[in-house]
């Protein structure tokens, strides 16, 4: 089958990682008969130099006509001085925002060969294989009153306010179930609704949504007592759900687990329509050019794209070994090499691609 795939290599090391992504995913694809067409577009930085502006209309068109987006990361010194919303960073908001991507999916992974370089003991880390799904464009981040007043003593106050509907709790908790049952089929839903009403709102509609997914095993943890579990004992987990404040806390802590930001893909979806699937990490523009990016992460965000978008497991899972099996072999890129481990190599980002 012929995937249309909407390709932003945007700024820094992301032209060389995206190099590596579009071989290792074409090179997979053929061997299980799927067939993909990249169409390369303008974002951030490179589209602000060409066009004037971080997200042109062209790229999002192209964007809403694929069946997903590659993006690999934008911004860089150049652009640092821009007023923030002339910036490349809006670009990516931009793109969010226009594909309505209310979904991120954010998995800690940390590869057993690299077990050692987590700041947490290797028989707590090894193995860890956990997807968080944060809800990403509702809650307390963007819920209405907010701001600044006076309170009745005559004090200055600010305020936020969390607040979710029913459909919104109802299509992330989907994304989530959905996830759950293509992975190890256990759900922990993450809130805090021994005090917040909106947490009991979230809770009551996550167990109905349950309902719908029988093969999926429930379980609901407070926000405090889960940020203790993932450092006490993350293997507990497989998918966890929750809103935006508490997920943004939570994939920050769970990152840490893998102890480099080279590793780590993540997801930005709708549920419809095509998602966003780009590396955790940003250009790097200090050693942009330089042929030592990492490309793993920006491969493993392609394998996310094959499972969640255009759901050809098999080919995430080529891709997922093509990883494993350079990490097997002691290849490292600078941001994961340690001087002195035997039996690795420190290579560089073309040699990486090439050996996957
Ligand atoms: P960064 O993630 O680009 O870099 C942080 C450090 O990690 C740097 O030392 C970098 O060399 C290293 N690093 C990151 N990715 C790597 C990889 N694949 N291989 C090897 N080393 C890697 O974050 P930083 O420095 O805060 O931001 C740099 C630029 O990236 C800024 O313009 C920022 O706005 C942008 N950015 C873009 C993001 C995106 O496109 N989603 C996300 C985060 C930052
Ligand atoms: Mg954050």
């Amino acid at each position: 089958k012929l995937h249309k795939i909407c390709v932003l290599p945007g700024d820094g090391i992301g032209p060389e990682i995206m190099t590596v992504a579009k071989k290792a995913l074409s090179l997979a694809g053929q061997k299980e008969g799927e067939e993909f067409q990249y169409t390369d577009c303008l974002i951030g930085g490179a589209a602000i130099d060409a066009t004037g502006k971080p997200l042109p209309d062209e790229t999002l068109a192209t964007a809403k006509a694929s069946d997903a987006v590659l993006l690999a990361a934008i911004g860089g010194y150049k652009w640092d001085t821009l007023p923030s919303a002339q910036r490349p960073e809006r670009g990516l908001l931009a793109i969010r925002a226009g594909l309505n991507a209310f979904a991120n999916l954010r998995p800690a992974i940390v590869p057993r060969q690299l077990a050692d370089s987590s700041p947490l003991k290797r028989e707590l880390v090894e193995g860890v294989d956990i997807l968080i799904v944060r809800e990403l464009v509702g809650g307390i981040y963007f819920g209405q009153p907010r701001g600044f007043g006076t309170n009745d003593k005559g004090e200055r106050i600010g305020y936020n306010t969390d607040v979710y509907s029913e459909p919104e709790v109802e299509r992330i908790a989907r994304v989530a179930f959905e996830a759950a049952r293509k992975r190890g089929k256990r759900l922990c839903s993450v809130e805090k609704s021994n005090v917040l009403e909106v947490s009991q709102l979230w809770k009551e509609v996550v167990i109905r949504v349950g309902k719908d997914y029988p093969d999926v095993e429930l379980s609901h943890m407070y926000i405090d007592n889960a940020a203790m579990q993932l450092l006490r004992n993350p293997k507990y987990f497989d998918v966890i759900v929750t809103g935006n404040i508490f997920g943004d806390i939570l994939s920050d802590e769970a990152s840490m687990l893998a102890g480099s930001l080279g590793l780590l893909p993540s997801a930005s979806i709708s549920g419809a329509g095509p998602g966003i699937y780009e590396p955790v990490h940003g250009s790097a523009p200090d050693i942009a050019g330089q042929d030592k990016a990492n490309p793993l992460a920006m491969v493993l965000s392609a394998a996310m794209m094959c499972r969640y978008d255009l759901a050809i497991p098999k080919v995430a899972e080529r891709l997922e070994k093509a990883v494993d099996a350079v990490l097997d072999a002691g290849l490292r890129t600078g941001d994961i090499y340690k001087q002195g481990t035997p039996n690795t190599k420190l290579v560089k980002c073309s040699e990486m691609g090439e050996a996957l």
